[in-house]
């Protein structure tokens, strides 16, 4: 099959990488791609916003499968232009991916299929805000989240104080009960525990259980400093036990999937819930509407299947029967990003990949660019440097000696990716 893969970054890099040794897969085109996706796919310029260059695109071109990458082009309804033409893709409909495009669409839904999750109130001015944090009556901190996409820097943790009377100003405008932007916000509970990522693939009837990972959203050692999109991850978690795995499947899956075709809007992709493994099970912190990044490049190490088959098995509704397909191995990835990131990261400092890849490791492309045939930084998250080994102590040092061979002088990375996982390993 000729497949159509949108996406830039280091998930879609991991992505093609998987896609292009399908056996199942004739031909990849990618839009707009970057130099790593450009040695597994031919690249092709296409505005993903403009609906109607892509379906005539994938008409030209014999295009039996578009691979959705990022949210935006889902929120934004990419999927049903397509399937409205008749092309198979893999990513949901513009109404299942609120699931990720409104947090207050999901903790309704939650809400209804008795999902667990953080207790909230929806907020539409500065006093609701105030009114909220008092009826949860847990005491600070407090969860604010704005409605909408955010690129993960939608939540600020706050006490009832000037911070969130700040974060109510900045959401709603005015003070009181106007509200001049049209913002809507949840105020939610402050879960305590540890963070986990679980993955499952549905065609909106059939749940493929598709991997664990933990990510790391802080900027620095330690988890330490600013939210970033993550700097580095690790599958298997092995802090989602299979009794937990099963318990967020009966728990919080299953419902979600079934909740969302009962009432029309049948989900059909990759569906990754962000948990909060807590004293009383796991809780749903939020769901996204396409694979983790960079979760993904280490799911993606492990997967042993045929992905493009799976993912039109998924695309076309035949789930049923398809397994998937992981080897044992742990598999860590470590992003090395640009000065400044996550705030304005420093554009164009060259990179050397040198030999990081001779061990296995193997290195994915996130914000790259060939300038006068030298490959440089264009964005925040430039390179994810990933590799496996038997336990993620053994992964954490396979891709820091990668890390070690690459020259990139302006670029930065964590040294303790997998740290919980590196000390629980070395106390058992
Ligand atoms: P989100 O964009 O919903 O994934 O939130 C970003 C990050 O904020 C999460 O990865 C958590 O670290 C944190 N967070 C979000 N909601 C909660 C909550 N209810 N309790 C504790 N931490 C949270
Ligand atoms: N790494 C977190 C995310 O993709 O949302």
């Amino acid at each position: 099959m000729n497949i159509l893969l949108l996406g830039s970054g280091g998930r879609e890099h991991a992505l093609a990488w998987k896609l292009a040794q399908s056996p199942s897969c004739t031909k990849l085109y990618a839009a707009p791609g970057n130099p790593g996706i450009a040695e597994d796919a031919e690249l092709v310029t296409l505005d993903a916003s403009d609906h109607g260059a892509v379906t005539h695109f994938c008409a030209t071109n014999g295009v039996d499968l578009v691979v959705i990458g990022p949210e935006a082009p889902l929120v934004d309804g990419l999927a049903d232009s397509l399937r409205a033409k008749g092309f198979a893709v893999f990513g949901p409909s513009q109404l299942a991916a609120q699931l990720e495009g409104s947090k207050s669409f999901t903790k309704r839904l939650c809400d209804r299929a008795g999902i667990p999750t953080a207790r909230y109130f929806e907020v539409h001015n500065y006093n609701e805000g105030g009114k909220a944090m008092t009826a949860l009556g847990t005491g600070a901190p407090y969860v604010i989240k704005a409605d909408g996409l955010a690129a993960g820097k939608g939540v600020v943790i706050a006490g009832y104080n000037d911070e969130a009377r700040h974060t109510f100003i900045d959401l709603f405008g005015g003070d009181g009960e106007t509200n001049t932007t049209g913002a809507k916000a949840v105020v939610e509970e402050f879960l305590e525990g540890e963070e986990a990522s679980f993955f499952v693939l549905t065609d909106g009837e059939t749940i493929l259980p598709f991997g664990t990972a933990q990510d790391h959203k802080r900027v620095g050692d330690g988890d330490e400093g600013p939210n970033t999109g993550g700097m580095g991850a690790y599958s298997p978690a092995p802090v989602l036990t299979p009794e937990l795995q099963q318990r967020t499947l009966e728990e919080i899956i299953k419902p979600t999937v079934e909740a969302m075709r009962a009432e029309g809007m049948p989900y059909s992709g990759v569906l990754y819930a962000g948990l909060m493994l807590t004293a009383d099970g796991p809780k749903l912190i939020e769901y996204n509407c396409r694979f983790g990044d960079p979760e993904c490049q280490v799911l993606m190490m492990r997967f042993a299947g045929d992905l493009a088959a799976v993912m039109m098995a998924c695309a076309k509704g035949e789930l049923a029967g398809v397994k998937g397909e992981f080897t044992d191995d742990t598999a860590l990835t470590v992003v090395m990003a640009a000065e400044g990131y996550p705030g304005t990261p420093e554009k164009g400092g060259a990179i050397d990949l040198g030999d990081a890849e001779a061990g296995g490791a193997k290195v994915f492309h996130a914000g790259t660019a060939m300038k006068d045939g030298q490959l440089v930084a264009s964005g925040g998250r430039v390179l994810n440097v990933t590799a496996t080994g038997a336990n993620v102590t053994e992964a954490q040092k396979a891709a820091y000696a990668a890390v070690d061979a690459i020259g990139f002088e302006s670029g930065f990375c964590r040294r303790d990716i997998g740290w919980r996982e590196v000390e629980r390993e070395r106390d058992n």
